[in-house]
């Protein structure tokens, strides 16, 4: 399994008592509290019952996200696809793959959406496309030194015969980050950087041509009515120039790979910091296929093409696996995105003082640049966070679990789980939910190999498991072919037997289950106007407890988790939600988060 280590150091948390965050201004955009449901759409419902998600299935099933109490949903990408990389290898950004259905799906699947009063977020996939897309394919027709071949990162091979790559740079899922190609004349010739897989060519975004056809891109859907875009490894656009060695870390997800392949952690003085695009610890320079100063000019631009579309706000989301923190909110500066993922409190163990430090310093940095947090759990990339909980705490963050790696422990992952996103719900700012973990679905950690379609498993010979086990599909109901994702009896990835009694049906109405916590966290959260309010550490934060207020005064909760093993006293108060049992009145359990009302001190 392909690991890192996530500590990293952290600013001490300020007194109790320390309003670290202030209240939004009166009248603040949608997008500044808004919770935002990621749809995998492979994996969430079938409507023709061929085993893969598509959009006439997702627009079917858009009640439950209203019946949640969501404001959007992100779609993962839709776009024809020769699916080397489930969908985020582009061929065609203006269409949609047959498997997934049509333009015009499409087009119901957003009026349905509107309809129910949800937005919808695309998926956006600037840093390459796929090696069909017609333009790598008129690149390698057309022969170096062209105009086409200069919309990619194509250059010519080192040593006598040009059959050493270009640079020492790794692909992220395993293996070289060239590959050569065959000339026309049928002799061997240029390479072409893919950071990603050899289908995923890297756009050279000092090209003018690139730039106008993605802004043309965000035109034409924003033109049919989307709200924003996720913008996929939005740090990974821009290249350090001469595109120099690099023998630090590259891993997006966690892996560390470098050009020898997967390494378990890494090595101490080559990767100080080794879990992903990071700084350098001797400050001299970032990995140069990451977070480059010059992305921020194309954000820049992409904004003033949104705001072009007047309100209500389209948005732009930022995948930027940037560290630190005060790096990742140059992304969110006024002319900027309005969102970035926080993957830094995705990443934190379960730790009080590790979640109260990476609360209060990412409110700090964003704050600085006057936008809210996007707080993250889990994601089609990181083993869910049901069962990411269930692990030892002190131990690397995996990428997929194998049946015979050390499993996690269900029942713990799970209550830590809740416990988890009733705290991230409380917070101020921005949240995305990831399809499932509102059943509290824990990863597919005992999946048949040959079952794997993540291209990490293939390129580092299933050294690195990859991500299949986050990808799973939907359980709706405990009866009936894929449990009901589907009229078909096979769903691309098979679904664990723990999934029948999880599917919604069965957690409907029954109170207690995961699905009406997160039904209950939502319809509070929104009533109170938690994602708009200042945050107060409260004294209560100690060892094992974060807490801390929402709001001011009379109205303010005080919403308290408890990380550790022994139950800790309560202040008196009228509970408004926990994530779990209370059975004694007036304490916490462990792994438990309540909101409450606290009675006047
Ligand atoms: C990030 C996406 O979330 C991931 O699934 C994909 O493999 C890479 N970017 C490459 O597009
Ligand atoms: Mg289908």
């Amino acid at each position: 399994m392909g690991t890192v280590s996530a500590q990293t150091s952290r600013s001490p948390l300020t007194a109790p008592g320390t309003t670290v965050h202030p209240a939004d201004a009166p009248g603040a955009p949608w997008w500044h509290d808004a919770v935002i449901y990621q749809v995998y759409p492979r994996s969430w419902a079938d409507a023709d019952g061929d085993g893969i998600g598509d959009l006439p299935g997702i627009t079917a099933r858009l009640p439950h996200l209203r019946d949640l109490g969501v404001d959007a949903v992100w779609l993962s990408p839709f776009y024809v696809s020769p699916m080397n990389d489930a969908g985020y290898d582009v061929a065609d950004y203006r269409d949609i793959d047959p498997l997934f259905g049509s333009l015009e799906d499409a087009d119901r699947l957003l009026a349905t959406a509107h309809d129910l009063g949800l937005k919808v977020l695309v998926d956006l996939v600037p840093n390459h496309t796929s090696s069909e897309h017609a333009w790598f394919r008129a690149a390698l027709a057309a022969g170096p030194g062209s105009p086409e071949r200069d919309r990619y990162v194509f250059r010519d091979g080192r040593g006598p015969n040009g059959d050493e790559p270009p640079n020492n740079w790794p692909s992220v899922f395993g293996g070289k980050g060239w590959t050569r190609v065959t000339e026309a004349d049928g002799t061997p010739g240029q390479w072409y950087l893919h950071i990603f897989d050899v289908t995923q060519p890297d756009l050279n975004w000092q090209n003018p041509e690139v730039r106008e056809e993605l802004e043309s891109i965000l035109r034409f859907w924003c033109d049919r009515g989307v709200d924003g875009f996720r913008v996929d490894v939005a740090h990974g656009l821009v290249k350090e120039e001469g595109l120099p060695d690099w023998h630090g870390a590259v891993g997006l997800y966690d892996e560390v790979l470098t050009e020898d392949g997967p390494q378990d952690g890494a090595d101490a003085d080559a990767v100080p910091d080794a879990d992903g695009p990071v700084l350098d610890h001797t400050g001299t320079g970032r990995a140069p296929m990451w977070d480059q100063d010059g992305v921020h000019e194309i954000y820049r631009s992409w904004r003033t093409v949104l705001d072009s579309y007047g309100e209500p706000d389209r948005i732009l989301c930022a995948e930027a696996w940037v560290k630190p923190e005060e790096r990742l909110a140059l992304y969110v500066r006024p002319d900027e995105m309005h969102q970035a993922f926080n993957f830094d409190f995705l990443e934190t163990p379960w730790h009080a003082g590790e979640l109260a430090a990476v609360i209060e310093s990412s409110l700090r940095s964003n704050d600085a640049v006057g936008a809210p947090t996007t707080w993250v759990l889990s994601n089609h990339d990181v083993v869910r966070h049901a069962s990411r909980l269930g692990l030892p705490q002190d131990g690397p963050r995996p990428n997929g679990i194998a049946a015979d790696d050390p499993q996690p422990d269900a029942e713990l992952g799970l209550r830590r789980a809740r416990a988890a996103t009733a705290l991230m719900l409380g917070l101020p700012g921005g949240a995305y939910l990831y399809q499932g973990e509102e059943l509290g679905l824990p990863e597919h950690t005992t999946m048949p190999h040959d079952v794997r379609q993540d291209p990490t498993f293939h390129h580092t010979k299933g050294e690195v498991v990859g991500r299949d086990g986050c990808r799973v599909p939907m359980p709706w109901t405990a009866d009936g072919p894929s449990l009901g994702f589907g009229p078909g009896d096979h769903p691309w990835l098979p679904q664990p037997e723990a999934y029948a009694a999880l599917a919604v049906d069965r957690q409907e109405g029954v109170e207690g289950s995961t699905l009406e916590l997160y039904r209950t966290l939502l319809r509070l959260r929104r009533e109170l106007g938690l994602g708009g309010n200042a945050l107060t550490w409260d004294d209560l934060t100690d060892g094992d407890v974060v807490a801390y207020r929402s709001g001011e005064g009379a109205d303010a909760v005080l919403v308290v988790t408890n990380t550790g093993e022994a139950p800790v006293p309560l202040p008196d108060g009228e509970v408004l939600v926990a994530s779990g049992p209370l059975e004694h009145p007036g304490t916490l359990p462990a792994d438990t988060t309540v909101w409450l009302r606290p009675t006047a001190r």
